[in-house]
């Protein structure tokens, strides 16, 4: 098979999977709304970022409250890719 189809076969598949987990509740939007991730998260790491997303003294934050761990992850993941 051609080089080209197969790697674009990949690319298929792998973004199929990827997009229905992401378009569930953990759309990246729902932080562009308010943040500027690569500024205004800078120097923090993932885990510091999920536990201040979830800060019950955050009112902004209450739609956060609903994520998990997981479903923030994936959204930091997507916000600031790991270098
Ligand atoms: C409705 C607006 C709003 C949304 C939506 C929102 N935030 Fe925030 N967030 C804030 C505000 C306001 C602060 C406090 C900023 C400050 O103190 O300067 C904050 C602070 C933070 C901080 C601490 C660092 C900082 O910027 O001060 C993190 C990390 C954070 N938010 C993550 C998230 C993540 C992850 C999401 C998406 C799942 C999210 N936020 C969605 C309004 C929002």
């Amino acid at each position: 098979m051609n080089k080209k189809i197969l790697a674009g076969l990949c690319l298929w598949s792998v973004s199929s999977v990827a997009i229905p987990v992401l378009a569930a509740d953990s759309d990246p939007q729902q932080c562009l709304e308010c943040h500027e991730p690569i500024e205004d998260w800078a120097g923090m790491t993932p885990e510091q970022i999920i536990e201040a997303a979830r800060a019950p003294d955050n009112k902004r934050h209450e739609a956060n409250m609903a994520l998990t761990d997981e479903q923030l992850r994936l959204i930091i993941g997507v916000l600031i890719p790991p270098k």
